[in-house]
């Protein structure tokens, strides 16, 4: 066999398939037999999947050190596979996070027959030759994001069959301004058993507002975008949301030749085309997963730098952060470095959450985590989901002072937490539970991690590469009595 074909022969294939999310095993392996001397066979690389059932163990209060790099932006990348749809051609998007929200939008993609396959860990090609208008229930209420599947269906198939998408922890999450852009496009809109269906034969371009009792709507937005890309005539959406996903969103759809102006402001102006071809996209990366670890950075008195953090997009972060007294330096545009192991003093603040370039819900409670352990009184409030606090209780277990009023979280800085067994609720809520475990004094136990890993690429293994105390084990290796589940 020559030298080529060898080197052929030993390129991984198992990546080629979904991963099986039950596979417990911590490291890369590589298994390498052969059964006649000098025949190399194929190089099988199972990437290792968390358990759902796993928990973390943490012991805390050590600075953490290093350089952390951002993966692709999870909000980012599901409505950029649902626009993939919107085209008969092959739309390759590479920098995709691997997570297991994307194996699910994947999986509800190819139940409506298109083909999604993974060329590696992180680039996925969708060729959606042939769509059926269905997706049900029991995938849609899997993953919320999967609504945004409305838009592109409407577009190819001038009707869709979507389940509504059921109830969330973080608070109520109704999809009325979804449903009021897609009337405006003269749709018929109507909810059956629990189901939305949409007719969408007189499909056309329009004027829309889209500012709801929270301000823009992210996903709404991206929705209605999707639509009015293929809708005879011009659409106008004002009080459009302009979060960096949206954007990324823009870019991919102009790429496959949508033509779109306004992009990055909150009106946007559409003019339908014909039809759209394939393109190849590059995720952007994911601000929220590097605001979580400049925080982590900032609560361990560490010193991190988190590339591929766009300083531009992480703006009101880093503005409260120096506000706060943590020094932060920013070496490069897509770089940002806490330098917490300064001489500094973290003074309280207050925080309001707001859409895009507001300070980010997705951030809220990790910087409650912050403040909990920072002098002084400091007010969050949440002004996007006002009762996204189920962090709350938990931080409360590891000693923190917090009560909440109404839509804000009134919180007495303690100059330390204690650890203690946790229960994660929804993926921001975890991402501030694994914080403050980092920086509690003693032995902390996280129930449910697999919250995290809907939003998080193997964040155990990054924070141990920055000298973190955190191990991923199986649920059945915490101590019994810690154990916080039920029965
Ligand atoms: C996106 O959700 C993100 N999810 C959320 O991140 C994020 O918290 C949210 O935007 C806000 O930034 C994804 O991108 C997959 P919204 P989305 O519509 O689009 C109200 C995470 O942790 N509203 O912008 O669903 C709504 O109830 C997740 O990664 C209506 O009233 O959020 C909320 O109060 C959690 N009617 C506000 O608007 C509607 O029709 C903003 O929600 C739609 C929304």
């Amino acid at each position: 066999m020559s030298g080529a074909m060898a080197k052929a022969a030993v390129r991984p294939v198992a990546i080629k398939a979904d991963p099986p999310t039950t596979h417990r095993s911590d490291d890369w392996k590589a298994t390498r037999t052969s059964h006649r001397p000098g025949f190399l066979l194929p190089v099988v690389f199972t990437v290792p999947q968390p358990h759902p059932m796993d928990v973390f163990r943490v012991n805390g209060s050590r600075p953490l050190r290093g350089t952390v790099h951002t993966s692709g932006a999870k909000n980012a990348a599901l409505p950029l596979f649902a626009a993939a749809l919107l085209s008969d051609e092959t739309v390759t998007i590479e920098n995709v996070p691997d997570l297991s929200d994307i194996r699910f939008m994947a999986e509800i993609m190819r139940h409506i027959g298109a083909d999604v396959e993974r060329s590696d860990a992180n680039t996925w090609k969708v060729h959606a030759r042939k769509l059926t208008n269905h997706a049900p229930y029991e995938l849609v209420r899997k993953m919320r994001a999967s609504v945004c599947l409305m838009g592109p269906l409407i577009d190819r198939l001038r009707s869709a069959v979507v389940s509504l998408p059921g109830g969330c922890v973080i608070g109520p999450r109704p999809i009325d301004l979804h449903l009021k852009g897609f009337s405006g496009l003269g749709c018929g809109v109507s909810i059956e058993g629990g189901y939305v269906h949409l007719d969408a034969r007189h499909l056309h371009g329009a004027d829309l507002f889209l500012g709801g009792r929270h301000g823009s709507t992210a996903l709404g937005t991206a929705n209605i975008l999707m639509a009015a890309v293929l809708a005879p005539g011009t659409t106008r959406i004002e009080s459009a949301a302009c979060e960096p996903e949206v954007v990324d969103l823009c870019r991919l759809l102009r790429a496959m030749g949508a033509r779109i102006d306004g992009i990055g402001s909150h009106a946007l102006v559409v003019e339908g085309v014909e039809r759209l071809h394939g393109a190849t996209h590059r995720v952007i990366s994911d601000r929220i997963e590097a605001g979580t670890f400049l925080i982590a950075g900032a609560i361990t008195g560490g010193d991190v730098t988190v590339e591929g953090a766009r300083a531009s997009d992480l703006a009101a972060l880093l503005d409260k952060l120096r506000e706060c007294g943590v020094p932060i330096e920013s070496p490069a545009p897509d770089c940002v470095r806490v330098r917490a192991d300064r001489p500094h003093s973290r003074k309280a603040i207050d925080v309001i959450t707001m859409p895009h370039p507001g300070f980010a819900t997705d951030l809220q409670a990790q910087m409650c985590a912050l403040m909990a352990v920072t002098p002084g009184l400091s007010i969050i409030t949440e002004k996007v989901f006002p009762n996204r606090f189920m962090h709350v209780p938990e931080l409360q277990r590891m000693g923190a002072d917090i009560a909440i009023e109404g839509p804000s979280a009134i919180i007495k800085g303690l100059s330390r937490l204690s650890g203690a067994p946790v229960m994660a609720s929804d993926l921001r809520a975890s991402a501030a539970l694994v914080l403050a475990a980092l920086a509690a004094h003693g032995e902390s136990w996280i129930q449910r991690v697999y919250h995290i890993d809907r939003g998080y690429e193997r964040i155990d293994l990054r924070l141990k590469r920055l000298g973190a105390a955190i191990e991923r084990l199986p649920a059945d290796q915490m101590p019994k009595h810690l154990d916080g589940e039920p029965g």
